[in-house]
């Protein structure tokens, strides 16, 4: 009998005549309403057409990379007409990062309200697909795609993802996979945090030396051995050149870059190139250990606007976004109360009583907000901000759980949920935390299962209809004090990002449900070479081998 279906299977790839089924129920996010239809399927084969509307051929062409990466078949694009359609809706007023897809026996039509919508109309057809084998080059099989009509759009507009490139640097090319990833998850912002006390990575072309020297971390602590180093340099940081490669990259992904330049603490990388700059007057190193320095940038110094809005002004250049992060959290500001210069520029100001100091960052704080005011931009700040007195126009991230970000939807600002004891990936995916096992990569501290993740309700119960307005979305941040290697990234960031991405996107979750469609999600991870953190203990052993053995080579 096995010789029978052996041979009837040989046959089949032979003949060219094998079908496989899409499963549009199967994929993560969960679209707003699947809808099968009478009829016949759609046969995708070798050799059809994308045929695109104005606007989209740049969607065209990563559909038809996707449905060869996916199942080896070949499509060919060109704009009009096609065998898959990809159009834009006329009619103005939708959610533009809604979509409708029909399938019917005659072709596929992806009708997006805007070009992004329409890209995730692309992302729902790729994700539908049964995967090709491992190692099958070309086209075995054709697809049968069901009689659909899907009507989609998401319940959040800002869907975000951060990696920390400061305490750790990751090539450029792996910036890109990360995106690759974002996208595959419907993520339109990548948070992209720049700059730390441990790595200044991105160049200033005034200031050449901020990422030259600023850049360069002579050792490292040991895990959270405190005073034990590697004593090797870390190092690295993006070109200007490199940078705009990743802005456009992520933009033909629908993905919009927000850098972040953490100010005015978090600040030790630049105070090595400017001593000046620090109430100290250091000297200073790249910080080579974990937490919250207590050297920050000097308040009073006029030195010190005037770094920031040199820095600045290349940022916007560099990054079209209209948001730009400007950091604003863990400020200590022990040094701005014993500094002469501090507290003279805070009499100068007026600041007084025991506010003053934290007047002195809201005074940053907000000078840099109106700097990019001047080129047409807005500010996102971390929950600390709030306790100046920031303008109406800032957004907050939300990072101490979730209080900051009802805070600030009550007072008008718009906000970015990242609570951290939802949201951050740098926390362990798995109760087992001793360091030195082998059974879970090491993490910086509590548990955060996919669970967990899947739980979080960005607009919190406690918001009224119209506050709840200002909720923008969820977004999870990678932190990588302990995170080394791309693909100790990637399991951290896998499958939990799965979970945020339908806390962004889908209205009504089911975690059962969820879990069923992870199944097919994790065989594109797969089909990628993806390390994520698999729910079978088996095959999770042999990603933390895999782990570990990138370490190896590391070191
Ligand atoms: C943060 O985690 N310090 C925003
Ligand atoms: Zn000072």
């Amino acid at each position: 009998m096995k010789f029978f279906t052996t041979l009837a299977a040989a046959l089949l790839i032979l003949c060219g005549c094998e079908h496989r089924k899409a499963d549009f129920t199967a994929i993560i996010p969960l679209p707003l309403s699947i809808d099968s239809l009478e009829g016949e399927p759609f046969v995708l084969e070798d050799n059809m057409v994308i045929g695109y509307a104005e606007g989209l051929e740049d969607n065209a062409t990563l559909l038809a990379e996707y449905v060869k990466e996916m199942t080896g078949i070949t499509l060919t694009t060109k704009a009009g007409e096609g065998d898959i359609r990809l159009t834009l809706n006329e009619e103005q007023g939708h959610n533009p990062d809604g979509y409708n897809l029909l399938v019917t026996s005659q072709g596929v039509t992806i009708c997006g309200n805007s070009p992004a919508g329409n890209f995730y109309g692309c992302q729902t057809l790729r994700k539908a697909l049964p995967v090709k084998d491992a190692g099958q080059e070309g086209a075995k099989y054709r697809v049968d795609i069901p009689a659909t009509q899907i009507t989609d759009e998401p319940a959040f507009a800002y869907r975000g993802a951060h990696l920390d490139c400061s305490r750790h640097f990751f090539p450029a090319e792996f910036v890109k996979r990360y995106i690759d990833i974002l996208a595959l998850h419907n993520i339109n912002n990548f948070h992209w945090h720049l700059t730390d006390d441990q790595g200044w990575r991105i160049e200033i072309k005034s200031l050449p030396e901020l990422a030259e020297k600023g850049s360069v971390r002579k050792k490292t602590v040991i895990r959270k051995q405190w005073g034990t180093y590697d004593n090797k340099p870390h190092t690295g940081y993006y070109t200007q050149e490199q940078a705009k490669d990743i802005v456009a990259y992520a933009a033909k992904r629908h993905i919009n870059v927000i850098p972040e330049i953490d100010m005015p603490g978090h600040m030790v990388a630049a105070l090595h190139v400017y001593p000046e700059l620090g109430c100290t007057g250091g000297p200073y190193e790249v910080w080579p250990t974990w937490g919250v320095a207590t050297d920050v940038l000097c308040a009073g110094n006029p030195g010190t606007m005037d770094l920031i809005r040199n820095v600045l002004k290349e940022i916007v250049e560099v990054f079209p976004s209209h948001y730009i992060h400007i950091g604003g959290d863990e400020c200590p500001r022990d040094r701005w109360r014993e500094c002469k210069t501090c507290q003279a520029f805070a009499t100068k100001m007026g600041f007084k009583g025991e506010k003053r100091e934290a007047q002195l960052q809201n005074y940053i704080m907000s000078e840099a907000e109106r700097y990019l005011a001047g080129f047409g931009r807005e500010i996102i700040g971390w929950d600390e901000i709030l306790e100046g007195d920031v303008s109406p126009t800032s957004t907050i991230m939300s990072w101490r759980g979730s209080d900051g970000g009802i805070e600030a939807a009550r007072a008008a600002h718009k906000v970015i949920m990242t609570p951290n004891d939802y949201c951050y990936f740098d926390h362990y995916q798995s109760p087992d935390q001793e360091e030195n096992n082998d059974k879970e990569p090491f993490g910086n501290c509590c548990y955060v299962p996919l669970e967990k993740v899947y739980e979080l309700t960005p607009c919190p119960a406690e918001l009224n209809e119209e506050e709840s307005k200002y909720i923008l979305g969820p977004q999870c941040n990678v932190w990588t004090e302990y995170i080394h290697t791309p693909e100790h990234v990637e399991y951290m960031l896998l499958p939990r990002l799965a979970a945020l991405s339908e806390s962004g996107w889908t209205k009504v979750k089911d975690f059962t449900d969820f879990e069923r469609r992870l199944a097919s999600l994790t065989r594109i991870y797969d089909t990628y070479d993806y390390c994520y953190r698999p729910r079978n203990e088996e095959a999770q052993k042999k990603m933390v081998d895999r782990i570990n053995a990138g370490y190896e080579v590391k070191e």
